[in-house]
C-alpha cells in the first residue's frame, strides 16, 4: 500500500480504516500490552502518535527501534483521545525498514546547541527547527517564482561559469581543468582564457532585460571573500531582478514590495513552523514582520545617513565619515534604533560601488541602494544602471576596465541602450528575515565557509 504523508493524516477529516504510514522513529515509550511511537516524516512539524499492541511479532519489532530508526507502521486512523492531536494511528503492523545503533545515534537529547548540530549538518534536517527552517526554505523559494509570475517577469538561467568579475572586487573562485599546481598559460585552459564562479548574474540579466522586458534569475552565486561572519557564506543564492524603463526609485518600489510579500506567503503559508520560531528562537519574530508588512521602508541618502551616524550619541568600532561604506553596526543602528524599520540608503560615493552604476549629477555619488532591514543589514543591494554610453566608458576607463572585454555588455548601450535598473537579494538573508535565525550557516542546506567544507 502506498503511504500517507502524516501531514495529510493529520489534517485528515474523518478516520480512515486503511492508512500506512512511514517515517522517523521521535520517541518510543513501552506499556504493559503495548507501545507509542511518535513518528515524523519531515513533512509538517507534527508528529503522529502510533499505539501498537503487543503481539509476539510486535515485540520483536520494537526491541530493534529507538529514536532515529525509520519504520513504517499500518493500520486505522483513528480519533485521538490523548491530547495535543486529533488523529492517531491504531496499529496493526509495525516494519522496521532502518535500524538506528542507540549508542551512537546523535539526535538522542531533545534540545542540541546549533553549535554541535553544525557539525552534523547532515542529520539536522531530523530535528524540529531545522526541518521548519528548510520547509520555509523551500516555501520561500517557491514564493519567489510566484511574485515574479503574477508580475509578468521571464525566469532567465544565468550562467554559472563566467569570465567576468560583474562586482570587481576579485573575490572570485576560479574553475580550471588544469591539473593541480599546473603552470600552464590561461590560454592553454580549457575555454581558453580565465574562468571563474559567477559572484552575480546581473551583467547577464541586463542583457535580456534590454530584451525581453523585465527579467529575473535565482540561482547559486560564489564568493571567495575570507569574513567569517555569521551573514556571509562562499556559496549562496542570490534573486537578482532587472527592471526595464525603470529607475532607482522603480527599483526601490520593487525590493519593499518583494520584501512584504515574501513576508505575507511565509505567514500565510508555513504558519506552524514559524510559529516555532517565535516560541523559540526570536521573541520579537512577529512584530518584527508586522511591522515589516505595515509600514513604508524609509528612504534616505547616504550622505543624510552620514550626518545622522555622525551625530549620534552611539559608539561605532567603525569611525563614520562620507565616502566610507556603511559596516554592518551602522546599517543596523539605522534600521533597529534611528528608524525601527526597513530603510533604503540610495546615492553611494561612486568610489565605492562597481563600474556599471549610473553617475547621479553631482558627479560625486551613484545611483544606487541598499535595503537593511533589522538583524541583518544589508539584505538587497542595487542600483539604476548606467546607460549612457559615452559616461559609462569613461567610467570604465576610470577603473581600468578593458572595453574589448566588455564588448558584449557595451552592444547593450550601444544600440537601443534604455534606463533600467536592478536588484540582488541574499536568499538565505530573506530566510533569516523570516525566521529570527542569526546565523547564515544555520538556513544553508550545507553552509561553505573559509575552512569548511565538510558534507
Ligand atoms: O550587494 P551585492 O554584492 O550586489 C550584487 O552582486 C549586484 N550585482 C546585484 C544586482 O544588482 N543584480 O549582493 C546582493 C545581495 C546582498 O545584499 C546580500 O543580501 C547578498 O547578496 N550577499 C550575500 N549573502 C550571503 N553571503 C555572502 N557572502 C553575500 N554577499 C552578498
Ligand atoms: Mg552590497
Amino acid at each position: 500500500m502506498k503511504r500517507t504523508k502524516i501531514k495529510q493524516a493529520l489534517n485528515a477529516s474523518s478516520p480512515v480504516d486503511e492508512i500506512v504510514i512511514k517515517g522517523w522513529v521521535r520517541t518510543k515509550r513501552d506499556n504493559k500490552g503495548f507501545s507509542f511511537l511518535e513518528l515524523n516524516d519531515g513533512s509538517c512539524l507534527m508528529n503522529i502518535q502510533a499505539v501498537i499492541d503487543h503481539t509476539p511479532e510486535i515485540v520483536a519489532a520494537l526491541e530493534r527501534i529507538g529514536t532515529g530508526a525509520a519504520v513504517a507502521v499500518s493500520g486505522e486512523l483513528v480519533a485521538s483521545p490523548g491530547k495535543g492531536q486529533q488523529w492517531e494511528v491504531r496499529g496493526k503492523t509495525l516494519e522496521v525498514i532502518g535500524e538506528a545503533d542507540q549508542e551512537t545515534f546523535p539526535l538522542q537529547k531533545k534540545r542540541h546547541s546549533d553549535e554541535f548540530l553544525r557539525g552534523i549538518a547532515h542529520l539536522r534536517p531530523r530535528t524540529n527547527k531545522y526541518g521548519a527552517i528548510f520547509r520555509i526554505r523551500s516555501e520561500l523559494a517557491q514564493a519567489v517564482h510566484k511574485f515574479f509570475a503574477d508580475k509578468d517577469f521571464f525566469y532567465i538561467h544565468t550562467p554559472i561559469i563566467t569570465g567576468s568579475d560583474c562586482e570587481g572586487a576579485g573575490e572570485m573562485f576560479r574553475v580550471t581543468s588544469l591539473g593541480a599546481g599546473s603552470q600552464e598559460p590561461a590560454d592553454n585552459d580549457f575555454f581558453g582564457k580565465p574562468s571563474a564562479l559567477t559572484v552575480s548574474g546581473q551583467l547577464s540579466i541586463e542583457m535580456f532585460s534590454l530584451s525581453l522586458g523585465d527579467c529575473y534569475s535565482f540561482g547559486p552565486t560564489f564568493r571567495a571573500e575570507n569574513s567569517n561572519t555569521p551573514r556571509h557564506v562562499a556559496e549562496f543564492w542570490m534573486i537578482e531582478p532587472e527592471i526595464a524603463f525603470a529607475d532607482l526609485a522603480d527599483d526601490m518600489d520593487l525590493g519593499e514590495e518583494m520584501i512584504k510579500y515574501l513576508i505575507t506567503h511565509i505567514l500565510d503559508n508555513c504558519a506552524e513552523d514559524v510559529e516555532l520560531f517565535a516560541k523559540f528562537v526570536d521573541k520579537t519574530l512577529m512584530p518584527t514582520l508586522e511591522n515589516i508588512q505595515k509600514e513604508p521602508f524609509k528612504r534616505l541618502p547616504y550622505t543624510e545617513a552620514i550626518e545622522i551616524l555622525k551625530k549620534t550619541k552611539k559608539e561605532f568600532e567603525y569611525p563614520v565619515e562620507w565616502g566610507m561604506d556603511l559596516q554592518t553596526e551602522h546599517e543596523r543602528f539605522l534600521c533597529e534604533e534611528q528608524f525601527k524599520k526597513p530603510v533604503f540608503v540610495y546615492d553611494y560615493p561612486k568610489t565605492i560601488k562597481p563600474f556599471y552604476m549610473r553617475m547621479n549629477d553631482d558627479n560625486k555619488t551613484v545611483a544606487a541602494m541598499d535595503c537593511l532591514v533589522p538583524r541583518i543589514g544589508e539584505l538587497i543591494g542595487g542600483s539604476q544602471r548606467e546607460e549612457r554610453m559615452d559616461v559609462l566608458t569613461a567610467r570604465m576607463a576610470e577603473m581600468n576596465l578593458s572595453e574589448e572585454e566588455y564588448w558584449w555588455y557595451l552592444d547593450s548601450r550601444r544600440y537601443g541602450s534604455a534606463p533600467h535598473a536592478g536588484f540582488g537579494m541574499g536568499f538565505e538573508r530573506m530566510l533569516m528575515l523570516v525566521t529570527g535565525v542569526t546565523n547564515i550557516r544555520d538556513v544553508m542546506p550545507f553552509p561553505r565557509t573559509p575552512k569548511s567544507l565538510e558534507f
